[in-house]
């Protein structure tokens, strides 16, 4: 608890991204693991990583789809994890299953190309999330534990079919399963960090059906940065509560702002993804320095 505020810590789980400033870095000693995917992955992902990695010149192994028996280490993993998280102090942990990382992954029917158990139909894309919600909260509490979902995410080369059917069968389980989750943290479809030409259609989409399914704590991230009075708007709609993510990072005393509707400092986008301190500790407070703020 920091300031009164849950501290909950990201479980990521073994990721498909690729970290460009290790390889870059690497001397030629680094080896990228790609052992940890879901399956063997969409021919344009595995094009695009062939083409950055025949610039970058650096050795790597072939992807491979996981064997069963490696798929439950790893489920094993994110338990130790959570544990690990637990003793040192966090209040909980969100799983990310979001964005394209591992367990969205097997979601997606544009990265889960298994046969076995974990590929179709969606009882068998969603049962690697089920089982490390099952692991984890077996391990550490149910209230303890939450998950990041985003059905219509394009990041990381996904694309699900039947986004609805998909996420909605997954909460329907966990509302059965795991009433008490801590919360469902879902990705709005209209996001507005997505590219333009998908905006309008995805405008047409709405987490309302998963809404209605989770009777639990829910969280609503994506778009509300560039809208904070949408934020309210949903907030008082739903009884959801909302996540910001660009806006939180460029106004440390967030919270504050919103309430006293004080101007936000805009983000500096030059800066995200970057791996200096600079564009993410640096952002001042309103009232430590007014005049540092950009309305
Ligand atoms: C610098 C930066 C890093 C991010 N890293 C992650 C991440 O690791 N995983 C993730 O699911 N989302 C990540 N996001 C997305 C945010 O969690 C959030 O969903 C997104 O910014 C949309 O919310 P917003 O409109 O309030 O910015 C990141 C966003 C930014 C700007």
């Amino acid at each position: 608890m920091l300031h009164g505020i849950p501290l909950n810590n990201y479980l990521y789980g073994p990721s498909l991204q690729i970290p460009i400033k290790q390889l870059r870095n690497a001397h030629g000693e680094y080896k990228y693991r790609w052992n940890y995917l879901s399956k063997a992955i969409s021919i344009d992902y595995f094009l695009t990583t062939y083409i950055l990695l025949f610039f970058i010149g650096k050795d790597h192994e072939v992807p491979r789809a996981l064997e069963v028996n490696e798929i439950q280490e790893i489920a094993q993993d994110f338990v130790k994890a959570a544990k690990r998280a637990i003793e040192a102090g966090f209040d909980g942990v969100e799983l990310h299953g979001a964005n394209g990382l591992l367990i969205d992954q097997f979601l997606n029917t544009s990265s889960n190309k298994r046969t076995d158990i974990y590929g179709e139909p969606i009882e068998n894309r969603t049962r690697f999330a089920r089982e490390v919600v099952d692991a984890v909260s077996a391990a550490i509490g149910e209230e303890r534990t939450a998950i990041r979902l985003s059905p219509w995410s394009s990041a990381n080369g996904m694309q699900d079919q039947t986004p609805y059917a998909t996420w909605g069968y997954l909460t329907e389980q966990l509302q059965t399963t795991h009433p008490k989750l801590a919360y469902l943290h879902f990705v709005e479809p209209r996001d507005d960090m997505i590219p333009k030409s998908d905006a309008e259609e995805r405008l047409q989409l709405s987490l309302d059906p998963f809404r209605s399914i989770w009777k639990g704590p829910f969280i609503s991230a994506g778009g509300y940065t560039t809208d904070p009075k949408l934020a309210k708007q949903v907030a008082d709609q739903t009884g959801n509560l909302i996540a910001f993510g660009r806006t939180y990072i460029a106004n440390p005393d967030l919270v504050q702002r919103l309430k006293n509707q004080w101007p936000l400092t805009k983000y500096n986008r030059d800066l995200f993804y970057t791996s200096g301190p600079e564009g993410y500790i640096d952002y001042k407070t309103y009232t430590a320095d007014a005049k540092y703020v950009r309305a």
